[in-house]
């Protein structure tokens, strides 16, 4: 009888459990704490079966016992379905199962895992592993939280690089990977559940979403292309005059090149090992978009000089320009920003893009100019930082100002009343007073809505490669360039992987 019972209970016990851990409910008895889940509760009972029944209902037991099995196995291989499947909602009464959501993610659609690891004996590898990544992010940058690290390390990865470890990590919330802001909330959850406490906030996406996707558009999409008649485009389009790449000759050594000056250029051996390969197509389709520090060129008038030439350096007071004489001899003069002059700017859009830093401008029905670093721009207004305080100006209500210089060189500035160089008469107002001068003793006369330093960076790269190269060229060039990982056939990681993970 009571024998009976046992049976009786322990195979309740383990048909319950059984299907609790099918219909994947919370664990008991303390669903929070994941304590005893359900699939203990069935191995037990299923033990308990096996032992006190006879032997048919042994056999059944044991039957329910291998599905259960396949099904737990099944369990573990991460879902791709659901991870790739959108997520509409979080929620965040149960951080835990957000964090569960998370980690479907950062193995499935996210491709974390083919990057990181999650287990520090795991072999150190080209990406660092993020075993307690939820306690360490808070020591990565001063002043900065964990959460506010974890949402720019899946945001901007290139803006801070974990000592050690190259630009490798894709902006995640780009093309391909395209995770959206409720999929990074998860993984964030899941990042900080790895030795932190999950922060549930809701934040704001530090980027623009409907801006990416416009500059997305505008490059083509990544075609996988073959990387033996790209080594050929590489050699064909030149490239190969101005980039060096280990073991690759240049047929026209020496030579010079009728289309662009032939410049020091980086090597581009490892080009692969550390950027993604949207970095390297956008690198050759829009070279002026982000220049490698110390090789771009610069023109700049400072104190009534012009120098033209590479920019080898730059910080807050000044910049070191390199340049080279007519007899190949170079130079470096070292710049000090406040002496770089003011120019007359006939055109106030796109300031920024054009290299300014800072303006001079007086609005419209005042007599005072105000003059500030360029904080901000829009199509319409500018904002200055004048002092300690920021101010926004229109850019169209603004005096028009007159450079007149002479034959002598002397040169007088003041607002524009009338007349210009073909007239009988020009007329500007100079120190509150109106003045009038014969277009006859002047050699120019320049309008300006306002003045101010500028620094153009530009790349000495050719830029009209996206015309010179075909769709099968350009496919073909990435593939040769994603093959430039600067690696010996014995290294373990073949970043060359990731490459092609990134083309598809
Ligand atoms: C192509 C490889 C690659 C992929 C894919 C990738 N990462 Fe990374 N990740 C890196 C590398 C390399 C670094 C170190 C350099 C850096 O800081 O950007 C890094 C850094 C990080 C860091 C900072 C680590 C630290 O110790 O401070 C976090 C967090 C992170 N990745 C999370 C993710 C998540 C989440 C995903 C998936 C959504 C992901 N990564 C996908 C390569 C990758
Ligand atoms: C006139 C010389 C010149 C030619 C020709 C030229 N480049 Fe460049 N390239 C440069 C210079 C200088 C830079 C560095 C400045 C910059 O970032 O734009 C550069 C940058 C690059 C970069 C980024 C390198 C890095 O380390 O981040 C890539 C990739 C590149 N070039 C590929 C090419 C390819 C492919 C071609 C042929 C289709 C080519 N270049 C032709 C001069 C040249």
């Amino acid at each position: 009888m009571k024998n009976t019972l046992v049976r009786i209970a322990s195979l309740i016990i383990m048909v319950v459990s059984f299907i609790a851990f099918v219909a994947k409910a919370p664990a008991f008895p303390i669903p929070s704490e994941n304590l005893l889940p359900w699939s203990v509760w069935f191995m037990i009972s299923l033990l308990v079966n096996v032992i006190v029944w006879f032997p048919v209902m042994k056999l059944v037991s044991f039957a329910l016992g291998v599905i259960w099995f396949y099904a737990f196995i099944a369990g573990l291989v991460p879902d791709t379905s659901t991870a790739s499947g959108t997520v509409t909602t979080l929620d965040w009464t149960d951080p835990d199962a957000v964090a569960e959501i998370g980690l479907a993610i950062f193995n499935g659609k996210g491709q974390c895992a083919a990057c990181h690891t999650l287990d520090t004996s795991a072999p150190k590898g080209r990406c660092p592993d993020l075993t307690d990544i939820g306690i360490n992010a808070a020591n990565r940058v001063p002043g900065t939280d964990a959460k506010t690290y974890l949402i720019e390390s899946l945001y901007d990865p290139g803006k801070y690089l974990v000592t050690g470890y190259g630009k490798i990590m894709p902006e995640v919330w780009k093309n391909p990977i395209a995770l959206t802001k409720l999929e990074i909330e998860a993984v964030i959850a899941f990042l900080q559940s790895q030795g932190g406490e999950i922060d549930p906030n809701p934040f704001d996406e530090p980027i623009d979403r409907a801006k990416a996707e416009t500059t997305a558009e505008a490059l083509p999409p990544l075609l996988s292309g073959d990387p033996e008649a790209g080594k050929k485009v590489f050699i064909e389009a030149a490239c190969i005059s101005c980039h060096e790449v280990t073991g690759l000759e240049n047929p026209k050594a020496g030579e010079g090149n009728e289309d662009f000056e032939v410049v020091t250029a980086p090597e581009l051996s490892e080009i692969a090992a550390f950027n993604e390969l949207r970095y390297i197509e956008e690198s050759i389709l829009k070279p002026h978009a982000q220049i490698v520090s110390g090789y771009g060129t610069v023109k700049v008038n400072a104190k009534g000089i012009t120098y033209e030439g590479t920019l080898v350096s730059q910080d807050n007071e000044k910049i070191v320009i390199r340049t080279k004489a007519a007899d190949s001899t170079e130079e470096e003069h070292t710049i000090l920003l406040s002496d770089i002059d003011d120019e007359p700017i006939e055109d106030l859009t796109n300031l920024i893009e054009n290299g300014y830093s800072t303006l001079t401008l007086t609005p419209t029905g005042s007599d005072a100019s105000v003059s500030g670093e360029i904080v901000e721009e829009t199509e319409d207004t500018v904002t200055l930082k004048v002092g300690d305080e920021n101010q926004t100006l229109s850019k169209t209500d603004v005096k028009k100002q007159m450079t007149l210089t002479d034959f002598d060189g002397e040169q007088t500035v003041g607002e524009h009343v009338s007349g210009t160089i073909d007239d009988d008469e020009i007329v500007i107002i100079v120190d509150g007073g109106e003045e009038s001068f014969d277009p006859f003793d002047i050699e120019e006369a320049i309008i300006a809505f306002a003045y101010g330093k500028r620094l153009l960076v530009k790349s000495p790269m050719p830029d009209n490669f996206p015309i010179l190269l075909t769709v099968v060229d350009m496919a073909d060039l990435l593939a040769y360039l994603s093959t430039l990982t600067g690696e010996t056939a014995t290294e373990e990681t073949a970043p060359t992987d990731i490459a092609e993970e990134v083309t598809e």
